[in-house]
């Protein structure tokens, strides 16, 4: 538990929606209240109506059975989100409309329409059955941001097999380890992908880790670069002829609204990352819902959410919820300073981005890189900005509202996590001001309160630990292969509730501010990662004896690694040496901004550590607080002697 519950601070005054903006908005503040207040009295009514907008092939029985910790959502109904994300939207006549548009980073353009995707995604499934994966099986995906992601995904999703989307930054040993946890028979990837002008050899990545995952049998293999990437007779089979073979012939698969749509893995504050389980038919309401209000959607936009699809954030706000709306998505495979700063106004203005939903750590990087880059483009396309996976400090929502925003688009700052599925707190545009660095209120159907560690709710103003009290659809169903874990984790930490992990206050308007974890995960660059992982990838090392990690204030990232280890008798280890051991175990993300060689750490009589005193050593503080349950206080001194490497 961190110090991040106790802050409390200024509340940002209130940005109010220009007139304009509000005038067109699809809900104002009484509809807003209105559909809130159903939502909380009759849950069920509520969603049960929102449901019915979708494509069902048979009706629910009920719309909930709650027995804590586990929701039914849309009890008995079947459905397929590929149909609703697809089908359904041709069939309603938006077959020539735009569905993605994708720009590589070398800047090729290629356009699908609702028609064109919708084909490639039975070609695919079909591909799919061919290989022999059946319904409820795992297939990973280790691709880059390329359209076949997409494709992939709503293929799996059409046939009810579930797709577990791994990252394309992570190591080898961490997309071995996810295709092991999910038992995947199926991978599919990329020959490479581009990186800042760089290939990343995927294929090869791919190729070593089913040498650690044998229960991989085979791999379908996308055409990214040059075509050149050695394959494995038997067991390899190229994308493009897989689908070239493949029937356009297809009929999406009726699945049981609780069929596992996905397994996404993150980091949480102990073990492995663990398997987060997603369901069909209440995340599908829950993306549908969250992105047709919170982006408020018109026929025309072009969406703009610039994650990558290896996170959750590039599951529900790139694929299904802007796709379940008929809207036109961008997707972009690069970085956003390739080749300069100015990359994604130079993407907004030539392709007309209407709507963009970016991260804290992007716009913060922006901003360092000047306002003359922006200042170059016409961004008058725009209309709306979204911010997530983050706090975003006020300094850099108001740039982002001034500088891109041209002080006439709406900011909404969206809180939520893997787990949720979708936003659960966020202002709607048009109907409530903003405040700076405050993601806001409740979502339909979310019932949050700010609580003490026993549940107890605080005084408003007061620091506390973020909880929701009632299921909703889109939540976590489960941890893959553990339910425990999953009963433990979310429901058991505190009676009753869902336990976010986060700290965070409630302002007297309702507004609420999320400051952060108070577990042991850090958020660098808006990514989670575990202090654990980490350490166990430093003792993985063979001059690592003992390893502590924890995060310190990072201007651009947010939060930045620091290491502490202790090395084994007689060895000697260069910092270089450490950050490209993490990286080979984890990724690069993960990779140490700060190394400290130490000879003990911080530990109680009992041999807990002392992490406390590491973050202010790692954030330069003078050490304070009681030192008397240490075993050996003048550790502290000579930790904060030590040089970080
Ligand atoms: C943090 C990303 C403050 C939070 C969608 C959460 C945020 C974790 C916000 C989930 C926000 C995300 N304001 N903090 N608007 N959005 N977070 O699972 O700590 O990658 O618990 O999901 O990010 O990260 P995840």
């Amino acid at each position: 538990m961190t110090d991040k519950i106790d802050h409390t601070s200024q509340d940002e005054a209130p940005v109010f929606p220009s007139a304009e903006f509000a005038a067109s908005a699809s809900l104002n503040a009484e509809q807003y209240q209105a559909m809130y207040d159903r939502s909380m009295q009759d849950p069920e009514g509520f969603w049960g109506d929102m449901a019915q907008e979708l494509h069902w092939f048979s009706p629910w029985s009920r719309v909930l059975d709650w027995q804590e910790p586990h929701a039914q959502w849309f009890v008995g109904a079947r459905t397929n989100i590929a149909y609703n994300a697809l089908d359904r939207n041709v069939n309603a006549g938006l077959g020539n409309k735009r569905a993605i548009v994708w720009e590589g980073e070398d800047g090729e353009v290629r356009t699908y329409t609702y028609s064109e995707l919708l084909e490639q995604v039975k070609r695919a499934a079909n591909a799919l059955l061919n290989l022999g994966v059946v319904k409820g099986d795992r297939v990973t995906l280790y691709l880059p941001m390329i359209p076949e992601a997409a494709i992939a995904m709503l293929a799996c999703a059409r046939i009810g097999a579930i797709h577990s989307v791994v990252f394309g930054g992570f190591s080898v040993s961490a997309l071995a380890d996810r295709i092991g946890n999910a038992q995947s028979k199926v991978l599919i990837t990329a020959d490479a992908s581009y990186r800042r002008g760089a290939l990343v050899p995927l294929k090869g990545n791919a190729d070593e880790a089913a040498a650690l995952a044998p229960v991989l049998e085979k791999m379908l293999v996308v055409c990214r670069a040059d075509c050149n990437a050695p394959m494995v007779a038997g067991r390899d089979v190229y994308w493009h002829d897989a689908l070239e073979r493949a029937s356009s012939e297809h009929e999406a698969e009726p699945l049981d609204s609780e069929h596992p749509l996905f397994v996404l893995y993150t980091s949480g504050s102990t073990g492995k990352p663990k398997g987060v389980v997603h369901s069909t038919g209440g995340y599908m309401v829950g993306t549908y819902l969250t992105t047709k209000t919170v982006f408020d959607l018109k026929d025309d936009d072009l969406f703009w959410c610039t994650a990558d699809v290896g996170w959750v954030t590039g599951h529900s706000y790139i694929v299904y919820g802007p796709l379940l709306n008929g809207a036109s998505v961008l997707m972009y495979e690069g970085a956003p300073n390739h080749p300069d700063w100015g990359r994604f106004w130079d993407m907004v203005q030539r392709h007309k981005v209407s709507v963009l939903y970016t991260a804290p750590t992007a716009i913060r990087g922006f901003m360092r890189a000047g306002d003359a880059f922006p200042n170059r483009y016409d961004l008058s396309s725009l209309r709306l900005l979204g911010s997530v996976g983050e706090p975003i400090n006020p300094e850099a929502w108001r740039w982002y509202e001034r500088v891109i925003g041209g002080g006439r688009c709406p900011v909404v700052d969206t809180w939520w996590q893997t787990e949720t599925g979708s936003i659960l707190l966020t202002t709607l545009p048009g109907a409530f001001p903003a405040k700076p660095g405050t993601a806001g209120l409740p979502m339909f159907g979310v019932d949050p309160a700010i609580v003490t560690r026993e549940g107890d709710e605080v005084e408003d103003g007061q620091g506390g630990l973020l909880v929701i009290r009632k299921p909703w659809p889109s939540m976590l169903r489960t941890v893959y292969g553990d339910d425990a874990r999953y009963a433990k984790t979310y429901w058991g930490e505190i009676a009753g509730v869902y336990f976010a992990g986060d700290g965070a206050r409630k302002d007297s308007d309702g507004y609420i501010t999320v400051m952060g974890r108070v577990d042991d995960v850090l958020n660098v660059s808006g990514h989670r990662l575990g202090t654990m992982e980490i350490e166990s990838a430093l003792v993985g090392h063979a001059s690592v004896s003992e390893a502590a990690v924890v995060g310190r204030p990072d201007e651009l990232k947010g939060e930045a690694v620091v290491a502490f280890v202790l090395l084994k008798d007689g060895h000697t280890v260069d910092a270089a040496e450490l950050r490209r051991h993490v990286s080979k175990q984890i990724g690069a993300l993960a990779r140490p901004d700060a190394i400290y060689v130490a000879d003990a750490l911080p530990k109680t009589r009992s041999g807990k550590i002392m992490r406390r005193f590491l973050r202010q050593v790692a954030a330069g503080q003078e050490i304070s607080g009681d030192t008397s349950t240490l075993e050996d206080p003048s550790v502290l001194e000579r930790l904060a002697a030590t040089e970080a490497q």
